[in-house]
Order: structure tokens, then sequence, then C-alpha cells
């Protein structure tokens, strides 16, 4: 049984990346919902359905445990998750465990999080950092050409030097010495925005956060594969799966092997082609 790990593309593979360093002798299977991306733009119950639609699809599929890679989803639909999986599966979401890294690392107590509108509108990094550090104050910048940037696959060019250079200019300003990327795309610019940020701005993502996650989760549900194997992975996406492999093959840095195209309802609510 798969460890299954969605987003709405190619974020997620940021923590897939993770988890299969990490853990080497799961399987895992991961979904980019990329016939109805971005998630970034749309609201709490569209996200929840979606959520809960791929969480469906992976339970059939035989999912032992699920890892919502997309904050704009977690910040959404974690809580429904969890209580509609109850019993069945455990959920592991993105935004708690970045939200203590910050926390831990900030000095001045002045954190920055860059993320989709969704993500920002939900407040959900807000009151975890609240729980982490009641002390501490979070400057959040909606990002929404960020994602959609990245996703497209195209070189770091000038448009997203500028984007970066844009978003990143309250954080500066803000004097915020700890910024959370708060959207699993993000990643894949690290280098450009700690550059903008500057050396001494801790940036945090979460992909090492949700592996360790992911092997606690699995010690302490029982249900972890015997080490010295070679796990396996397999790939399923809602738009084009041709595409998923150009640009998820880049940023998983691995074989991308089979990718299977799984449809989605409301796949025409899709505002960009996949
Ligand atoms: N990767 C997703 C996230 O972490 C969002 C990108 C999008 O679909 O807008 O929020």
């Amino acid at each position: 049984m798969p460890v299954a790990v969605f987003d709405s593309g190619v974020g997620g593979l940021t923590v897939l990346h993770e988890c299969l360093v990490s853990l080497p002798h799961e399987d895992f299977v991961y979904f980019g919902d990329t016939a109805r991306f971005p998630y970034g733009d749309r609201s709490a119950g569209e996200l929840r359905a979606f959520a809960l639609e791929l969480a469906d699809i992976l339970l059939d599929d035989g999912a032992k445990l699920l890892v919502v890679a997309c904050n704009s989803a977690t910040a959404a639909a974690v809580e429904e998750l969890r209580a509609r999986l109850r019993g069945r599966v455990e959920v592991v979401g993105v935004v708690e465990p970045e939200s203590r890294l910050a926390a831990a690392a900030t000095r001045n107590r002045r954190v920055g999080l860059l993320a989709t509108p969704a993500t920002v509108a939900s407040g959900a990094y807000a009151r975890a950092l609240e729980r982490a550090d009641p002390e501490a104050t979070l400057h959040s910048v909606p990002c929404p050409t960020l994602a959609p940037l990245i996703q497209a696959g195209g070189e770091v060019d000038d448009r997203v030097v500028a984007s970066v250079e844009g978003y990143c200019a309250p954080l500066v300003e803000a004097g915020v010495d700890t910024v959370i990327l708060g959207c699993t795309h993000y990643p894949l610019v690290r280098s450009l925005l700690q550059r903008t940020l500057g050396r001494g701005v801790e940036v945090v993502s979460s992909g090492q956060a949700i592996a360790d996650e992911v092997e606690r989760a699995l010690r302490r549900l029982g249900l972890e594969r015997e080490e010295g194997r070679r796990g396996r992975y397999r790939f399923m996406c809602s738009g084009d799966p041709e595409a998923f492999r150009t640009v998820g093959t880049r940023f998983l840095q691995l074989p991308l092997g089979d990718v299977t195209r799984v449809p989605v309802a409301s796949a025409s609510q899709g505002r960009r082609a996949a």
C-alpha cells in the first residue's frame, strides 16, 4: 500500500522529492490535479470539494496515508479531511510543520509569509504561528502569479524575477528575519527568493518537515515497510500526462516513470490549460 501525496500540479513534487530521499523503501503515489490548476484563487468551498474527491480516488487506490502537499488545499480542507477520514486513514498537511519551524528559526519574531491568495485569506498560517509562538508577528503577502509562472515550466526569466522581487519587497521593508514559503511550488525558485531576501533571512519550506512527519506517522501506526527494499512510485494527473511528465521530470529530479490520466469532476473549472 502506497503513501499518497497530492497537489494542484507539480509543486507537491518538492514534498515528494524529500519523501523519496528520506524513505526510499516506501511506495508512493502522487496525484497532480493539473486539469483544475491553479488552486490559489479558488474559494475554500471549492478546495474542500476537490480535496475530498481526490482523497476518495487515492483511498480507492489503496493509500495507507494521505499527504496534502498543497498549502491552499491544506488551509481550506485539512480539518474536514481529518474529520471525514477518521478511522480510515491519517492525513498529513503542510501548514503546521512550517509554522513550527518558522517559530523556532526567528530571532526578531517578525515572520514573513509568501503564499497563494487562498492560503493567505484562510488565515491558517496566522493561527498556526500564533499557536507556535504567540509573540511572533506574521507579515503575509499573497502571490497570485508566482505558482502559475513556476507551473508553466519555463526558464527563470525576467517575469519570474520581477514577480519575486515585487512580492519580497514588503517583507524586506518589514524587516522579517524568517520567511515561510507557504506554497509547495515556491521551493522551485528558492535560490532566487534567497538572493532577493538576502542571505541573513531564514527561508522555511515544508519538504523535509513533511518527510519526517510521514515517517513518524507510519511508525506510530505500524504501517512502515521494511528497510532495505527499493520502493516504487507512480503518478496520476487529471490533465495532460505528457505535459505533467515534461515539467515533473525537471522538478522531481528523479525519473518519472508511469503517468496515468485520471478524470475528475468539473475539470472544466480549470482556468488554464494543463
Ligand atoms: N502548490 C499549491 C499550494 O501549495 C498551489 C498552487 C496553486 O494551485 O495555485 O498552495
